[in-house]
């Protein structure tokens, strides 16, 4: 048994129990022998062998921490020892960076609930992580991801930690006999022991439906094998689409990498095909506009809503470069003010049926510079129009 303030290899004060599996035990710890003051601070995972762990507990914790000792990235604790205690029982001990902040599942605990933009925060900096790891030769699957192991820092970073349960063949994509994973969270080819980098993307879905609806995966109700998670929550259409894309019970039916999966987020054109959600374009993605205003299939993502200052202070040359033709009735004699206040008004939405665009980014982008454009430009020539257009009305009445 193991209790605070105990000294492992003269070196580790163990303080606070983190976690504890029933296999593993995971302890805040002292270095004693820390240079600086500040990072004394680690964490001690301990497996005790013998009794009910066996050789496949042992085999994983090894390779823990082998992929950590290999791993370097910001956002992953750093490996920092690996020793063997023989005392009666034999434990085998990882010392790893302490990141100092607090878990998700704890923050679901303490009754947070999470909002769209948190959620997409959490979802571009986990895809971040998953892309470095996948990436690497051979890749690295985590294979269980879930609230408990990324912890929102103190410096309101994300970081993934517990590699307990890692595979280092992704590029193999072999069967493997030990099944690891979470009940919920992990999908189903994963118990199978089959799993691809796309299983490590159906556990980042469903954590953050968990984040996002303060319910369990494992709670939620199910329609052929798919959580049902949209009633529950008041997300953008884009966002629950793709977020239905991530837990798609076939692998191949979700994004094929975290690279795809981070594209689609950032562009948000994930558009919903009868029961399945489905990516427009996999790399340049675009939408499938250029198809005039009164294309009614064409759907406007919310986000791109609102007023367009460009449209509105320069419509005459606004008009060119989104070709919405109806800003031609701005050449027209005392049309041009009515004209304005319509482009005004519905110009982002003519404008991204009228032409095709790239992706959302692309679309505010490009509005944007109209805008600062208009503001320097546009604006005191507007002015005299809106004057002489008031002149005008005055003397008609
Ligand atoms: N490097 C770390 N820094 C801070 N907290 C950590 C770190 N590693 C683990 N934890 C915390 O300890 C808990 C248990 O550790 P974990 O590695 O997930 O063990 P297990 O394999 O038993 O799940 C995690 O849920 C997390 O809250
Ligand atoms: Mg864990």
């Amino acid at each position: 048994m193991l209790q605070a303030e105990q000294i492992l290899q003269d070196r580790y004060q163990i303080q606070r129990q983190l976690g504890n599996n029933g296999i593993r035990q995971t302890w805040l710890a002292k270095d004693l022998k820390a240079d600086d003051g500040e990072n004394s601070t680690v964490v001690v995972k301990l497996l005790a062998f013998g009794g009910t762990v066996q050789w496949d507990d042992l085999k994983l914790f090894e390779r823990e921490a082998q992929i950590l000792k290999q791993l370097n990235h910001p956002r992953i604790p750093q490996y920092i020892d690996y020793f063997c205690i023989d005392d009666r029982t034999l434990w085998f001990g990882l010392i790893q960076q302490y990141i100092p902040g607090e878990s998700l599942k704890e923050k679901l605990a303490s009754g947070k609930r999470f909002t769209e933009k948190r959620a997409k925060k959490i979802a571009f900096e986990v895809l971040n992580i998953l892309t470095y790891l996948h990436e690497l030769n051979p890749g690295v699957l985590h294979r269980d991801i879930k609230p408990s192991n990324l912890i929102w820092g103190e410096d309101n970073q994300i970081y993934l930690v517990d590699f307990g349960a890692v595979q280092d063949k992704a590029a193999k994509e072999g069967v493997t006999f030990t099944v690891v994973g979470t009940y919920g969270y992990a999908p189903m080819e994963q118990f199978g022991g089959r799993a691809v980098a796309a299983s490590d993307l159906y556990a980042l879905g469903a954590s953050l439906i968990h984040l996002l609806t303060g319910i369990s995966p494992s709670d939620l109700p199910q329609q052929d094998l798919r959580l049902q998670f949209a009633d529950r929550v008041n997300l953008s259409p884009s966002f629950i689409s793709w977020l239905e894309k991530l837990i798609e019970p076939a692998p191949e039916q979700r994004f094929t990498s975290a690279g795809q999966a981070l594209n689609a987020l950032k562009s948000g054109l994930v558009v919903k095909s009868a029961n399945k959600s489905r990516l427009l374009v996999p790399k340049e993605i675009i939408n499938n506009s250029g198809c005039g205003i009164n294309n009614h299939n064409e759907t406007v993502p919310e986000e791109i809503l609102g007023w367009n200052w460009g449209a509105f202070l320069m419509p005459w040359f606004w008009m060119w470069t989104n070709q919405v033709w109806y800003g031609l009735f701005c050449f027209i004699p005392h049309g041009c003010w009515l004209m304005a206040i319509a482009l005004g008004a519905k110009g982002n939405e003519w404008a991204w049926k009228s032409r095709q665009w790239r992706s959302i980014e692309q679309f505010k982008a490009h509005q944007r510079g109209w805008a600062i454009a208009g503001i320097l430009i546009g604006a005191p020539i507007s002015i005299m129009f809106w004057l002489w257009a008031i002149a005008l009305l005055k003397s008609v009445f």
